[in-house]
């Protein structure tokens, strides 16, 4: 298992013999270099109304746990699944409900798809702080860590020891009767007004039937030693689900409960994260990084503002093109469905005959390897025993004209798979999963409606 994990590693990030017909030439026996992106290259304010905090893969060796029990590839794709199944569900609800003229603005469900998140970062919680390690997630909107007391069977199991509000002097629950409570909208879970226990609860329920619930509270959020958030509103929640190691989730959905939007004043609804491959040492997440001449180089796109889709960051993709050459006969109605950017899906659903053209470029330029049966992608290499492996580039154009080269190999193939699929149909939601984001820093700019895409260069170390 763990000979299939790593073998991902072994054709990484050596841009040896890039050429210009449009195919890189990649060694898989090189010994190879990490890729680094540690720093925000738009994030240079030094009056703290910007901050960037590590952020690494939970399943590779820079985790703040060691363990060998990873989920598989494979297990990891059927997660994937039910978080793709939720976000599409999700966002044709939003459709459906706006045709039928109720409400738009639909809670995030991620589903049972919280095991399927690969980023952590690590904060600080309370005061005195208290350390958490969170996942990192762009489709959700409630913030929530485990917190004490908890019972037996209670809780899953996680990193920290459990938050415990009791011990710091800045928690607050908030009352039923507060704003914030009644901005839960379907996250609330009711309360016991003309009790003793007038505190706000909310719930987040899964597909899987689990349930994250709680008290909605504030406390003190700690970014890095000199950057807080103060009365940072999450859930203190006691998380069903068995399987654990992290301690909570930090939300960074568009909807007004995720953290982007509670510290808009303090960081103008802007942030940034570098994804890191697997084996990667670290990654950033950078919170108020803004437009600025310091985005040159960056791919920029519109963000999507319709209200329809008002929960997810979506754009709108306008082209492919495989080993330098554009695919014809795309049409743009295909796309009319958006594009989810996703932090927690790995892999990229596109509507089906930009997928079926993509998987037909590709096949032929990868046609000296031999196609192997894989249980859930449908275009994937057996590369053992080859030294060198030509892989095609692979671009994708976004509206506006942004155009992005994905990283070859680690942003297109892992574990010899095409990290496409079909998302069921032309003008059906896409998602952009997040190894074609991996050596890119994202920029999500709420406040100017735009998404950039700026290159990170491998750094050998
Ligand atoms: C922080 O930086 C921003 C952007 O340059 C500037 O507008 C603001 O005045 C600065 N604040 C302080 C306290 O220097
Ligand atoms: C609790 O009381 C507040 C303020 O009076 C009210 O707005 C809210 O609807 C009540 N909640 C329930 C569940 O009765
Ligand atoms: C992959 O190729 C190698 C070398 O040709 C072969 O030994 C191995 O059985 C192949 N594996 C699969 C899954 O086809
Ligand atoms: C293939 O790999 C070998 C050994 O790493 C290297 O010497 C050679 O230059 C590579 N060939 C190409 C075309 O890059």
């Amino acid at each position: 298992m763990l000979l299939f994990l790593f073998l991902g590693c072994c054709y990484s990030i050596v841009h040896a013999g890039d050429d210009e017909k449009g195919f890189v030439v990649v060694p898989t026996s090189s010994f190879q270099p990490e890729t680094v992106c540690s720093t925000a290259r738009v994030n240079l304010e030094q009056n703290h109304s910007t901050v960037s905090v590590p952020l690494v893969h939970r399943h590779g060796p820079w985790a703040p746990w060691q363990s060998t029990d990873w989920p598989s590839f494979r297990e990891m794709l059927r997660r994937n699944r039910a978080r793709s199944s939720t976000i599409t569900s999700r966002a044709s609800r939003g459709a459906a409900s706006a045709r039928d003229d109720k409400k738009v603005v639909i809670p995030s469900h991620i589903g049972d798809a919280v095991d399927s998140l690969e980023y952590v970062v690590t904060v600080g919680l309370g005061t005195p702080a208290v350390r958490q390690t969170v996942l990192l997630d762009t489709g959700s909107d409630v913030s929530w860590v485990q917190c004490a007391p908890c019972g037996a069977g209670e809780c899953s199991s996680q990193k920290d020891p459990l938050f415990d509000p009791s011990r710091s002097s800045t928690y607050r629950p908030m009352p039923c009767s507060s704003g914030a409570c009644r901005d839960l909208g379907a996250y609330g879970n009711g309360c016991t007004n003309g009790t003793d226990d007038d505190r706000c609860r909310f719930a987040i329920l899964y597909e899987d039937g689990t349930v994250t619930g709680g008290v909605y509270s504030s406390d003190k959020l700690t970014l890095t030693s000199v950057d807080t958030v103060g009365n940072f509103l999450f859930g203190c929640a006691h998380d069903e689900r068995p399987s654990g190691k992290y301690d909570g989730l930090l939300a960074l959905g568009r909807l007004p409960m995720s953290l982007v939007s509670q510290a808009s004043s303090q960081y103008r609804g802007a942030f940034s994260y570098c994804l890191p491959a697997v084996n990667s040492r670290s990654g950033f997440l950078a919170l108020g990084v803004r437009m600025r001449s310091d985005t040159t180089g960056f791919a920029l796109t519109p963000l999507g503002t319709s209200p329809l889709q008002a929960p997810f960051y979506v754009v709108t993709m306008t082209g492919i093109a495989v080993g330098g050459k554009q695919l014809v006969g795309l049409r743009l109605s295909a796309f009319a469905g958006g594009m989810i950017i996703d932090s927690g899906k790995v892999v990229t659903a596109l509507p089906s005959t930009a997928y079926r053209a993509l998987r037909t470029a590709f096949r032929k330029a990868m046609a000296p390897y031999p196609l192997v049966p894989n249980g859930h992608l449908d275009t994937c290499y057996n590369l053992t025993g080859h030294k060198n492996v030509t892989v095609p580039k692979v671009a994708l154009t976004f509206s506006g004209g942004a155009t992005i080269n994905l990283d070859v190999p680690n942003g297109i193939l892992v574990e010899g798979c095409l990290v496409f699929e079909d998302s069921g149909g032309d003008g059906s939601v896409a998602v952009l999963g997040n190894v074609n984001q991996r050596n890119f820093e994202v920029l999500y700019d709420t406040s100017h409606s735009k998404v950039g895409f700026g290159p990170i260069h491998a750094e050998m170390m």
